[in-house]
């Protein structure tokens, strides 16, 4: 079989069941030769950097679900920079769903001063401009509701709590501007194109972002977190947060960071919250992390795209 099909192959299992527009696809670019010849060396996630640029020639208007053979003729100098250049960039929304009770279990009375690690489009910097949905209960009043299958669901009083942002940063490698055309345009492409509910709830996220964005920065967090946790607002609370990002920094990174906040924290202490591994690895644990002395605290366990919520476990 050769690395083209192979590559293919995989991604049309693995989209089985959750894009059968995707899988039906991959299995017919997996033996087309106009495939092959847009890149010379095709990385495992080649598949899903063609579908995004695919996707976003749809979206422009530029290429069709039903003549997809034609873009690859039509497009092809498109198609082979985008493969090349673009890194596959995704900001998932509904993961705001699985973190916002562990925002409001940390909130201490005082604003919120937001610092997000690895933001992308920085859709989860705004979170408390959507409202949720718990069995248990309700919080926010925002234009976008999320909610999802909270199979241990977060207890009533905490979605009594409410909180203020006084200001809200993020720091990305590759941050992705969604106030422009083009931005809101690669964050819709990489979401599968038949996956409805995920690019209107993007889609509205956007809107909602574009209302008053947030500061986002290009760089590495690892790098530039003591100069960021060196700037705080008087009277607020520093949070500092990730999702599905810190997964990505080596273990030398991860200490990096967990020293710069314990340094921060001699001035005054600072509260992380992020993703790590679950126990039984079948999503993200959510965790707080209390500095100075980085004492853990697992507070759930949901999907990794924020589907499901088992709060407390
Ligand atoms: C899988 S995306 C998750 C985006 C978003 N947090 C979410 O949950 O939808 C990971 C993000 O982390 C960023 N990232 C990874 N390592 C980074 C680093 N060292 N410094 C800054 N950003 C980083 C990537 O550029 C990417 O935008």
């Amino acid at each position: 079989m050769s690395r083209q099909a192979e590559i293919f192959a995989r991604q049309a299992v693995y989209c089985d069941g959750r894009s059968p527009l995707y899988a039906a696809l991959c299995r017919r670019l997996a033996a087309d030769p106009r495939v092959g010849d847009l890149a010379s060396d095709l990385g495992w996630d080649f598949p899903l950097r063609l579908l995004g640029a695919l996707h976003y020639l749809v979206l422009a208007q530029q290429a069709s679900w039903d003549d997809i053979g034609d873009a690859l003729v039509t497009e092809r100098a498109f198609l082979t920079r985008f493969t090349a250049e673009q890194d596959v960039q995704t900001n998932e929304v509904q993961r705001a769903w699985g973190l916002l009770p562990g925002f409001l279990s940390i909130a201490d009375g005082r604003p919120f001063d937001l610092l997000e690690l690895g933001p992308s489009a920085g859709l989860n910097l705004v979170w408390d401009r959507y409202s949720y949905r718990y069995s248990t209960g309700q919080w926010g009043d925002g234009p976008l509701e999320l909610a999802g299958a909270d199979r241990l669901p977060p207890p009533p009083e905490l979605l009594r709590r409410t909180v203020e942002v006084a200001r809200r940063r993020g720091i990305d490698l590759s941050p992705v501007d969604a106030t422009t055309e083009h931005g809101a345009r690669l964050l819709q492409a990489f979401v599968w194109a038949d996956q409805t509910e995920r690019l209107e709830r993007l889609r509205s996220a956007i809107e909602i972002l574009r209302t008053d964005p947030p500061a986002l920065l290009r760089g590495d967090y690892v790098e530039s977190l003591p100069a960021l946790l060196a700037d705080r607002r008087e009277g607020t609370q520093l949070v500092v947060f990730q999702t599905a990002s810190t997964m990505y920094v080596d273990r030398s990174g991860i200490d990096k960071l967990r020293s710069a906040l314990e340094e921060a924290s001699r001035r005054e202490p600072i509260v992380y919250l992020g993703t790590g591994r679950a126990p039984e690895d079948d999503g993200y644990s959510l965790d707080v992390e209390r500095f100075p002395g980085g004492e853990l605290t697992r507070l759930a366990v949901f999907d990794f795209h924020g589907e499901w919520l088992d709060w407390g476990r």
